[in-house]
C-alpha cells in the first residue's frame, strides 16, 4: 500500500476541464495557451540546430548563448547585470523552475506565504517539502493586496513569500507601492521570494511590468523565474528559467540536476539567437490587447460582469448575476449546456465554495473569441 503525500489533491483542474471541453466537443477557453501557431522562423531555428547536431545533453544549468542572452535581455527590459554563469538556470518550464526553487529553499515546519487566488502548482510543492502553507486572500473585487496583513502574518517561522505579478488568474499587476511595501518586507525580515514573473511581457493599457530584479532588496533575496512559453507562444516547448544570487542559484541547481538534470538542446540554441531582439516581446501587449479588447467587446449584452485584465492573457468573468451556484458546478453546466470551457477559480483557493468568477483564456484567434463569446452571451441570457 501507499500512503498518499499529497491526500486532500486531485487532478489539476486545467486536465479536468481540457478534458470535458474534449469529451463535449465545447471550445476550450480553459487551459491558458494559444491555438496559433508560434514564429515560423523559430521553429526553423530548432530545425537548424538539430540538422547541425545539437541533439545531446546541454549542460546542466543551461546552454551558455542561452544564459547570456538572457542576462543581456534581463540587463535591457530590468536594468539587472546577471552572471550567465551565477546566477541564471535554465529550466524545463516555470512549473519545474517553481517546483525545483520550492523543494530547495522549503525545510519541514516552514511557513510559507501565498496569495489566494494561487496558481495551481505552489500548494503541492510546498507540503511535499513539509513546508506549511500560509494563504492570504487577495481583495475579492481587485485582487489587490492588504500589506498589513501580509506583515501580521510573517513570524520566526516564514521561511518563503510566492508571488506572481501578472497574476494568473486574476490579471493584477504590481504597482509601486506594493513594490515598495515588499522592498520593506525585505529589509526587515529574514526571508525569501519566489517571484513567478511568467506573463511579464503579456501587460495592457500602457501598464509596465515590475520585476523584483529592478529593486536590489528583491532582488537579493529572490529567485524570480520566467517561462519562453508565454512570450513566445511555445507553452508546448515547457522551457523557462530561474534568476537568483550565487548562493541561491548553487541550491537551486542542487535540485535541478537530480530532477532534470538538463533541459531540451537544440530548443535551447533557438531561443538564443531568437532573444536577441526585443521585437516579439515589445509586440506582446498590443497583441493581445487587441484580443482582450475584442472578447469583452463581442461579450457585451452578456449577463456577465467583468473588469478588463491588467495582464497575462486571462479575464475574469463574474457570473453571480446568472446563477446562485457553486462555481465548478456553473463551468460544468457551461460546458455541457453552453458549449465553452472555463476554468473555475475555487480550486486556486485553499477553502472551498471562495469564488464568484469563472476565468477565460483568451489567446485565441479571433474567429474562436467571436463564436466563444457569442455562445457565453447566450447562455448568460437564457438562465
Ligand atoms: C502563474 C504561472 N506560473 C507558472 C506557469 C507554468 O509555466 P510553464 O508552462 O512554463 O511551466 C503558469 C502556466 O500557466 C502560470 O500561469
Amino acid at each position: 500500500m501507499i500512503n498518499s503525500k499529497l491526500p486532500g489533491i486531485g487532478q489539476s483542474i486545467f486536465a479536468v476541464m481540457t478534458k470535458m471541453a474534449n469529451d463535449f466537443s465545447a471550445i476550450n477557453l480553459s487551459q491558458g495557451f494559444p491555438d496559433f501557431n508560434c514564429d515560423e522562423q523559430l521553429i526553423e531555428l530548432v530545425r537548424k540546430y538539430a540538422l547541425q547536431g545539437f541533439n545531446q545533453y546541454a549542460p546542466m544549468p543551461g546552454v551558455l548563448k542561452l544564459r547570456e542572452a538572457i542576462s543581456q535581455k534581463t540587463k535591457r527590459f530590468y536594468g539587472f547585470t546577471a552572471d550567465p554563469d551565477k546566477h541564471i538556470t535554465v529550466a524545463a518550464g516555470a512549473t519545474q523552475a517553481l517546483f525545483t526553487a520550492i523543494t530547495a529553499i522549503v525545510e519541514r515546519g516552514d511557513e510559507v506565504i501565498i496569495f489566494e487566488p494561487a496558481y495551481d502548482s505552489y500548494l503541492p510543492a510546498i507540503l511535499l517539502s513539509g513546508g506549511i502553507p500560509v494563504p492570504i486572500e487577495l481583495n475579492e473585487n481587485d485582487f489587490s493586496y492588504d500589506w498589513d496583513l501580509v506583515k501580521s502574518k510573517i513570524n520566526s517561522r516564514t521561511k518563503l513569500i510566492i508571488v506572481n505579478s501578472p497574476h494568473n488568474p486574476s490579471g493584477y499587476m504590481f504597482t509601486e507601492n506594493d513594490m515598495a511595501q515588499l522592498c520593506e518586507i525585505a529589509e526587515n525580515n529574514d526571508l525569501l521570494f519566489i517571484s513567478d514573473e511568467v506573463y511579464e511581457h503579456i501587460t495592457f493599457d500602457g501598464r509596465k511590468h515590475l520585476s523584483f530584479l529592478s529593486y536590489p532588496q528583491l532582488s537579493a533575496k529572490s529567485m524570480v523565474i520566467s517561462s519562453f512559453g508565454k512570450t513566445y507562444h511555445t507553452t508546448g516547448w515547457k522551457m523557462g528559467y530561474v534568476i537568483a544570487n550565487e548562493i541561491l542559484t548553487a541550491e537551486f541547481r542542487k535540485v535541478h540536476q537530480f530532477n532534470v538534470f538538463a533541459v531540451n538542446t537544440p530548443i535551447q540554441y533557438a531561443y538564443a539567437d531568437f532573444l536577441a531582439d526585443d521585437i516579439h516581446p515589445n509586440a506582446l501587449p498590443g497583441f493581445y490587447e487587441k484580443k482582450r479588447n475584442y472578447f469583452i467587446d463581442e461579450l457585451k449584452g452578456s449577463a456577465f460582469d467583468l473588469t478588463p485584465a491588467s495582464g497575462t492573457y486571462f479575464q475574469l468573468l463574474d457570473y453571480t448575476k446568472i446563477i446562485k451556484k457553486d462555481d465548478f458546478l456553473f463551468a460544468e453546466t457551461l460546458v455541457k449546456d453552453g458549449g465553452v470551457s472555463v476554468i473555475p477559480l475555487s480550486p486556486f483557493y485553499s477553502q472551498k465554495g471562495k469564488s464568484r468568477y469563472i476565468r477565460i483564456c483568451f489567446a485565441k484567434t479571433e474567429k474562436i473569441l467571436k463564436t466563444a463569446a457569442e455562445k457565453l452571451r447566450e447562455y448568460s441570457l437564457k438562465r
